[in-house]
């Protein structure tokens, strides 16, 4: 995190809109677990009933360490871990969280069966691993995270790219994102 003196870590923000679509979109850099950690704290304490959040990810991109983050944020204080051979867990926090992990989902209309996406989420928050395999069948407005391992960097450095699709979710990430910088190493 960017600390009063020496940035224990480099966040780097490039926001830019693009009318008419309720869309922002940006790109952050994490130096490691804790930036990532500290990122999803931040969506925790500013996400709405409604919020949510789409990772994208392969395996150990961070996309767990993300959700973990948002938990913590949200007051959650039950163990987080990836829900995999359930595809759904729920802990309460603040608003009620719905973690999901679709990657064992052959068919995103298994999803739909299974009750993943019903209208429990307007009411709490969704966080959802591996949401490209839930392609065509996501809420559209949503805050969109891609983790990536760049070659040939320090191993720990994850980008970070987001779009926020419709004005809450806007919001969210203009709230998040600044408020992530400023928290203490
Ligand atoms: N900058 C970083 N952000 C997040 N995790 C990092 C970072 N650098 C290293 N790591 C490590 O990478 C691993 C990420 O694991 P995590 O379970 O979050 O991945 P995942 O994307 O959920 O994978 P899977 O798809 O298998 O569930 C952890 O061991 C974590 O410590
Ligand atoms: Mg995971």
């Amino acid at each position: 995190m960017i600390g009063p003196t020496i940035p224990a870590a480099l966040w780097v923000y490039i926001g830019c809109r693009m009318e008419p679509a309720m869309m922002a979109s940006g790109l952050l850099t994490s130096d490691g677990p804790d930036d990532t950690s500290a990122l999803g704290r931040a969506i925790g304490r500013h996400a709405t009933p409604g919020t949510v959040v789409a990772l994208i990810g392969e395996l150990g991109a961070g996309k767990t360490v993300l959700a973990k983050g948002v938990a913590d944020g949200l007051g959650v204080r039950t163990v987080v871990n990836s829900p995999t051979f359930v595809l759904m867990n729920e802990h309460l926090g603040r608003l009620r969280l719905h973690h999901v992990d679709a990657y064992r989902l052959s068919d995103p209309a298994d999803a739909l069966a299974a009750g993943l996406l019903d209208d429990r989420l307007a009411m709490g928050v969704a966080v959802i691993e591996w949401a490209d395999r839930l392609d065509g069948w996501l809420p559209e407005e949503r805050l969109e995270i891609r983790l990536d391992t760049p070659a040939g960097l320090n191993p720990d450095v994850r980008t970070i790219a987001w779009r926020a699709i419709g004005e809450a979710h806007e919001r969210l990430a203009s709230a998040a994102f600044t408020d992530s910088r400023g928290e203490p190493a």
